[in-house]
C-alpha cells in the first residue's frame, strides 16, 4: 500500500488544474494553509492525511482510520470477491471501501484483522524488519508432539518459496489445542508447519497482533475504531495499557 507524498505546488496543481507558475504565486501571496499552518514552500511535502485548503476551501482532508474486526470463518480476507462474503461487506462504515487488510487470514480462519487506510502504518506491522509477533491459538486433529516445539523454532523449509520460516513459538496448551506465535505471515503458514506432521488444522484464530488483544467484546463480524494508544502501542514502541 503506497502512502502518497506530493510537493505542494504539484499536489494544487493536480487537484486544481490551475497551473504550476500561478499556484506558486498563491502560494507567495499566503493563500495556501497545510494543517492550520500558511505555507509558502513549494517543495513542502504533502502527505495523505495534510488537511490542505486553498483560499478557506478544503482540497484534501482525509482521516486516518483504524479498525479491529472479528473475522469469522467463512468470511474473505479481500476487499472484493464474487463468491463469499468479504470482510469489507462487515464493515457498518460509509468509507469501508478505502480502507485495506493488514495481514490476511484464511478463508475458514477467523479472529483479530485489522483494517486502515493509513499504508505507512500497515507497512511498518508487516514489514519483515518490524518483527511485529502474531498470536494463534489452533485445534489439530491429533495430538501434538514435544518434538513439534524444536521443529517450530527452528525453521522449515519451503520449496515453493525457496525460504526458511523465522523462529516460531509453539506453545501445547492442551493434548490438540497449541499457541502458535509468528513474525511473519506466509501463504497458509501455520497449517503447512503442521502438515509436517500430518497433522491437519481444524481450526485457528488469531488473538493477537503485536501488543493489541482481540477486543472479548467482539463477537465475529464485529468490529470497532482502535483508540490512539492502540495505534501507537501495537508494535511495541509503547507499552500497551
Ligand atoms: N496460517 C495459516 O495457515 N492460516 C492463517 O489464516 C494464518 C496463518
Amino acid at each position: 500500500m503506497q502512502s502518497r507524498v506530493a510537493r505542494l505546488d504539484r499536489f494544487i496543481s493536480v487537484r486544481t488544474g490551475i497551473n504550476r507558475k500561478h499556484v506558486r504565486l498563491m502560494l507567495a501571496q499566503g493563500r495556501v494553509q497545510v494543517d492550520g499552518v500558511p505555507a509558502t514552500d513549494i517543495q513542502q511535502p504533502v502527505g495523505e492525511f495534510s488537511r490542505v485548503l486553498l483560499d478557506g476551501e478544503v482540497l484534501q482532508a482525509n482521516t486516518p482510520r483504524y479498525v479491529m474486526l472479528h473475522k469469522p470463518v467463512g468470511v474473505v480476507s479481500a476487499t472484493r470477491d464474487t463468491l463469499h462474503k468479504t470482510v469489507i461487506d462487515l464493515l457498518e462504515c460509509p468509507d469501508a471501501d478505502t480502507l485495506h487488510i493488514v495481514g490476511r487470514l484464511d478463508l475458514n480462519s477467523s479472529g483479530l484483522l485489522l483494517l486502515t487506510n493509513d499504508g505507512r502504518w500497515s507497512r511498518e506491522l508487516t514489514s519483515p524488519q518490524s518483527k511485529v509477533s502474531k498470536q494463534y491459538r489452533v485445534t489439530l486433529a491429533n495430538p501434538i508432539g514435544e518434538d513439534y516445539v524444536a521443529a517450530f523454532a527452528g525453521g522449515m523449509y519451503f520449496a515453493y518459496e525457496d525460504i526458511t520460516t523465522r523462529p516460531a513459538g509453539l506453545r501445547i496448551l492442551s493434548e490438540r489445542v497449541a499457541e502458535v506465535t509468528l513474525v511473519e505471515g506466509r501463504y497458509h503458514q501455520i497449517k503447512r508447519m503442521f502438515g509436517r506432521f500430518r497433522n491437519p488444522v481444524l481450526a485457528l484464530h488469531r488473538h493477537a497482533i503485536g501488543n493489541l488483544a482481540l477486543d472479548p467484546n467482539l463477537e465475529p463480524g464485529q468490529s470497532r475504531e482502535l483508540t490512539c494508544q492502540e495505534v501507537r502501542s501495537i508494535a511495541g514502541k509503547v507499552p500497551a495499557n
